[in-house]
This record gives structure tokens, C-alpha cells and sequence, in this order.
């Protein structure tokens, strides 16, 4: 196992909206970024725009969510290219197919579970343990609040980011003991592909660049769980207060 480099991050799902913002604010503060992504020209062209931007390492790496077996190859290709382990991952790839369409085709469902939560776990794990035998790291896994209780507009994607979250509970319990942080990251809506076309409430809606200042900020400061915008906490609470018997009938 090599050492690890000082000030690295590896971005997971790098063409997302939010996290090629991300990856511009590690950047820019003077991180070297590893980008995994499954578009491989895309990536590429985002890390030579980070490398003309910011002037630092900035490295396209080959990252399919769903090919678990790639996940730990992908880990050492990324330490190579950083020069020594990464100081931290942040998990962003993310699908979310229609709710009704998923209803009626496993194969979507399956793709959310696989891409959200499987691919999420496989790649954390080989992760966590990397961290743990060198006792430092950070994790930043990009849940969403949809997952802190089931609605029917969109319960199959909700319970891939419910399990996300509790996932990151757990291994914040165990990876506290070792110095590792773990970030939850709750976005709330963001302006991203994923909710284009949406009506999407404006005064609840953030940028991707907001989100990335958020997200950095939270797991530099070793954040448990991160709201992009702060009144998504109370939106969220308020929501999981209704008991079950009234939300039922609500049709949300
Ligand atoms: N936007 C929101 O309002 C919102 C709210 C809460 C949580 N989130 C979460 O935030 C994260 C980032 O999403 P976003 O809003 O930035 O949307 P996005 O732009 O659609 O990003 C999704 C990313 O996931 C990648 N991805 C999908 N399937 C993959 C696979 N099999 N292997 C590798 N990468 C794969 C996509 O790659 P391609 O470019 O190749 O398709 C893309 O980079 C997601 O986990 C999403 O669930 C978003």
C-alpha cells in the first residue's frame, strides 16, 4: 500500500453537475483530484480544465458504479495517478429513473439500486479499508433527503439514498476510532441533468455551485451530515413528523 498524498480527493460520478463544481472547489484550494466517471472523453475534458484552471493534478480515471469487481482497481489506479492514497472519496454518481416507469420495468429499478447504493457501498468499502490502515481519510457520500422517508412520487430511488444514509451511519461508527469522517450530504433540490425539466421551487432550489461549496466545507470540516440549503433540515423533520396513518392519504 503507498503513502498517502497530501491534499488529494477522489470525485466518483465527476460528470455529474454537483460534483464537477465539487471538483472545481478541491481544485482550487489545492487539491489533487482523481475524477471517476464511465464517459471517458467528458472526464478527460474536465480534468484539462481543472489542470488549465487551477494548474494542479488533475487526473481522468475510468469508474463504472455498477462493475463492482473494477471498483478495487480503480482505487489503486486513482492512488497512482494522485502519487499516494487519496485523503478522501466523495461519491456522487447517481441515477433516478421515473418512479412509475420503475414501477413497471425491474431493470430500471435495479439500475437505481445498483448505480446508488451496491456501486456505492463496493467502492467505500475497498475505500474504508485503505483509510483504516493508515488511520486518517474523509468520505463524503451524496445521499439525498429523499431518503429519509418513503413517498409514493418516488419511494424505489428514495429507499436506494434511505439505505445510502444509513449505510453512512454505520460506517461513521466505525471508521470514528480510526480518525476516518464520514459526510452524509443532503442536497436538497439542485439545479442539475437529474432535475432537468422539473418545476423545481426556486427559493428551495440551490446551484450546483452552491451545493459544492457546501459539500467541500462539510467534509473538510469533518461534518456527520451536510444540508445544502439549512431550512432542508426543517423542511425534512417537519415531513417526518406526520405519522403514517395521515401521510398515507396525503399522496405525496
Ligand atoms: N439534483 C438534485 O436535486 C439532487 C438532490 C438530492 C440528491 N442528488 C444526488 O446527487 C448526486 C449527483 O447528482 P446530480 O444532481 O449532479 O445529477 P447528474 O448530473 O445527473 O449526475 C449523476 C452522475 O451519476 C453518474 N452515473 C450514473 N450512472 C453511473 C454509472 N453506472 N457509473 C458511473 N457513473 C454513473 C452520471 O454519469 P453520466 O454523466 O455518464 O450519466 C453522472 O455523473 C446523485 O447521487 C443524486 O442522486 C441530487
Amino acid at each position: 500500500m503507498s503513502a498517502a498524498a497530501p491534499r488529494s480527493v477522489i470525485i466518483a460520478g465527476a460528470t455529474s453537475g454537483m460534483a464537477r463544481a465539487c471538483a472545481a472547489v478541491f481544485a482550487r484550494e489545492g487539491y489533487a483530484v482523481a475524477l471517476g466517471a464511465r464517459n471517458d472523453e467528458e472526464n478527460e475534458r474536465i480534468a484539462n480544465d481543472l489542470r488549465v484552471r487551477y494548474g494542479g493534478t488533475a487526473a481522468a480515471i475510468h469508474f463504472e458504479a455498477a462493475d463492482f469487481d473494477s471498483h478495487e482497481g480503480f482505487l489503486t489506479a486513482c492512488a497512482e495517478a494522485l502519487g499516494g492514497e487519496a485523503g478522501g472519496l466523495i461519491y456522487f454518481a447517481g441515477t433516478m429513473a421515473e418512479q412509475r416507469a420503475a414501477e413497471q420495468d425491474f431493470t430500471l429499478a435495479r439500475t437505481m439500486i445498483d448505480v446508488n447504493y451496491t456501486g456505492c457501498v463496493s467502492l467505500t468499502e475497498a475505500f474504508a479499508r485503505r483509510c483504516e490502515a493508515r488511520q486518517a481519510g474523509f468520505i463524503g457520500l451524496v445521499s439525498s433527503a429523499a431518503g429519509d422517508r418513503g413517498k409514493q412520487s418516488n419511494y424505489i430511488y428514495g429507499s436506494t439514498k434511505g439505505a445510502m444514509t444509513v449505510y453512512a451511519q454505520g460506517l461513521r461508527n466505525r471508521l470514528f476510532k480510526s480518525g476516518v469522517s464520514v459526510t452524509t450530504v443532503k442536497p436538497g433540490f439542485v439545479d442539475t441533468a437529474m432535475t432537468f425539466g422539473m418545476k423545481l421551487p426556486p427559493a428551495l432550489t440551490a446551484s450546483p455551485e452552491q451545493a459544492a461549496e457546501a459539500i467541500f466545507r462539510g467534509v473538510v470540516r469533518r461534518r456527520d451530515v451536510v444540508y445544502v440549503l439549512w431550512f432542508w433540515r426543517y423542511i425534512m423533520l417537519i415531513i417526518c413528523a406526520i405519522p403514517e396513518w395521515q401521510f398515507k392519504k396525503m399522496g405525496m
